[in-house]
């Protein structure tokens, strides 16, 4: 007997290490067996979890040299041609633990890096992930200058052929295939899933898009008109960052207790309209840096207005107020902001001698009339997506630093309007949350943590979790009704302070007590 029992263990422990060896030699051979046209495999590797993966061929401008994966992954590495003069490197993420979900992730900003943080990410809950370069390597616009297919990749091509790529071997990789596909991605991200949405209705069962650069080229022009706003830092309309923070203070001061919370949140940045005039120095002012000049008001003021191009017709929202102290040390630093920079010399004017400093709205005309490859991404009716079955969760903070989330409830509008429909017929395959106390796809003042990568993950029950919110509502047909943010103590994985149900826009939360505003319960969704 105890013979026996030591036999089975034995036999246990190598079939377990059997098993081990035949997922990793299965990734290896698998790689080896690859034929399909235009896809060159680099390498097939097995990594196991807790494996610090290190990064060698990642663009050093991408800063990630290294990537802890926490799930068993078969990695395959890929270059596809897209054109007979550009490629995409795409890599395949193939967990042992696969739960048969596809996923394609994206990228941010005008990168040109593999999202390799939501690779690990995606992976780990089970889905067979794709992620891709988005056709160059780094984070600069140069390898769009004279080369329209690097753009082109750039629009709409480089995810879209992932997923093409990555559907074809997740079906040859697993023996059961996969059912659902679906896609996460915040910023650059947000925008390719809503391309993904208007361009390629099949491509996804659901889409988890977050703080989209979507109405693009207007996105672009708005922040590259914030230097000739702010002028440099010696200009009298300039204000340093401790002078924006007095801002967002006055700002609080205004619009906190609008959602019946002081709480330093605002809830609902439409309601907040501020009078910045209360800032300029008055006579009796005896501490002249804790007030503004007139000129600096209006800079500020400025600053939270819609961009209007010359013929009066609206390019971009408003700032939210509430990202001052996010948004001064990037946007308000008295440079030209760099992608916008890049967009316009490398794109629109195809001079890299063209200095962003000059940047004027006539320079907005001319980058709109361009718009090459529909990369604006604001396409009103979605009614193929619908059809498909497709649902689509769409999320923004309202601290965003880096991109309005005004500009997602104007296209939440503009779906609205060009389909006909109001929000609760939208509800039925389309859900926006405008997320208080969130920067741009993280970070920020409040509970931002909703599950949209390892850094805001607060568990994966889907209440916590937009992406797991986004399989029960495709796979169960129960979609959010609110989404769940954890407000962490100290940044990302420290413990969590209190939890805030956040509302499906245009409902709007408010506190109702009776417990501290930091009880969830204490809040109300009109
Ligand atoms: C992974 O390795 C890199 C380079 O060796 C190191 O800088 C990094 O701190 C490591 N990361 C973890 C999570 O151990
Ligand atoms: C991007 O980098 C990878 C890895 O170094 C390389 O194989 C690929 O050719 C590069 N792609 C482009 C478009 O330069
Ligand atoms: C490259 O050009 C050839 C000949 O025109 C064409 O058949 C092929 O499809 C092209 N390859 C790609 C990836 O577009
Ligand atoms: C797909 O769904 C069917 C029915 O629910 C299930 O039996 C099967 O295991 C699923 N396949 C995968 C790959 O998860
Ligand atoms: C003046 O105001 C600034 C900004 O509020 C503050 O940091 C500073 O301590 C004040 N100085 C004095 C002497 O009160
Ligand atoms: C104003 O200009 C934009 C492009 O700059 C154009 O799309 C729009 O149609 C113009 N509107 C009118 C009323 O001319
Ligand atoms: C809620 O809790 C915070 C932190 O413990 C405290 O500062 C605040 O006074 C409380 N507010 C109410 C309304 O009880």
């Amino acid at each position: 007997m105890t013979r026996f029992s030591a036999l089975s263990l034995l036999a246990l422990g190598s079939l377990a290490l059997a098993n081990q060896d035949a997922f990793g030699t299965k990734c290896v051979q698998f790689g080896d067996k690859i034929d399909i046209p235009d896809v060159k495999v680099n390498f097939a590797e097995y990594v196991s979890g807790g494996t610090n993966l290190s990064l060698p061929d990642n663009a050093p401008s991408c800063g990630a040299s290294s990537q802890s994966v926490t799930a068993d992954v078969c990695r395959i590495a890929m270059a596809v041609a897209t054109s007979n003069g550009s490629e995409i490197t795409l890599e395949a993420w193939f967990p042992r633990d696969y739960k048969g979900r596809f996923l394609s992730t994206g990228n941010g900003g005008l990168s040109g890096c593999i999202q390799y943080y939501d690779m690990a990410y995606t992976s780990q809950l089970g889905f067979a992930t794709v992620g891709a370069n988005n056709g160059h390597n780094g984070t600069s616009g140069k390898p769009f200058y004279k080369h329209p297919e690097v753009v082109e990749d750039f629009a709409y091509r480089s995810v879209h052929t992932g997923v093409v790529i990555g559907k074809e071997l997740t079906k040859q990789f697993y023996d059961e295939g996969f059912n659902k596909s679906y896609y996460l991605g915040c910023s650059t991200g947000g925008r390719q899933g809503w391309k993904s949405v208007q361009k390629y209705p099949n491509d996804f069962d659901g889409v988890v898009a977050g703080a989209p650069a979507i109405n693009f080229i207007g996105l672009l022009s708005w922040s590259a008109h914030f230097y000739p706003i702010t002028g440099s830092p010696s200009s009298k309309t300039f204000l340093t960052t401790a002078e924006w923070s007095l801002v967002h203070d006055e700002i609080i001061r205004q619009c906190d207790d609008m959602d019946g919370a002081k709480d330093g949140i605002i809830e609902d940045t439409d309601l907040c309209h501020p009078i910045l005039e209360t800032m300029i120095c008055s006579s009796s002012t005896k501490n002249k840096s804790s007030c503004l000049s007139p000129e600096q008001v209006n800079t500020a003021q400025q600053i939270l207005s819609p961009l209007y191009g010359s013929n009066g017709t609206m390019l971009y929202p408003r700032m939210q107020p509430g990202s001052e102290n996010l948004a001064a040390p990037i946007m308000y630093s008295g440079s030209p902001f760099p992608y916008s920079t890049d967009w316009f010399k490398y794109v629109v004017y195809n001079n890299p001698k063209w200095n962003g400093k000059s940047w004027t709205i006539k320079d907005a005309a001319a980058a709109l009339a361009q718009n090459p490859y529909n990369i604006q991404t604001f396409e009103g009716d979605i009614s193929p997506f619908q059809k498909a079955g497709g649902k689509v969760l769409h999320y923004h903070g309202m601290q965003d630093q880096l991109i309005s989330s005004d500009d997602s409830k104007w296209y939440y509008s503009h779906v609205s309007k060009t389909m006909d429909m109001a929000p609760s017929d939208l509800d039925d395959f389309y859900r926006f949350f405008a997320i208080s106390g969130m920067g741009h796809c993280g970070g920020g003042d409040g509970a931002y943590g909703i599950g949209q990568g390892t850094d805001t993950y607060a568990g994966s029950d889907p209440q916590d979790n937009v992406l797991m919110a986004m399989v029960q509502w495709v796979e169960k047909g129960v979609a959010p009704d609110t989404v769940r943010g954890a407000k962490f103590s100290n940044g990302p994985g420290s413990k969590i302070e209190y939890h805030r149900k956040h509302c499906r826009y245009p409902r709007r939360n408010v506190y109702k007590g009776p417990g501290n505003y930091t009880d969830e319960n204490a809040w109300q969704c009109v």
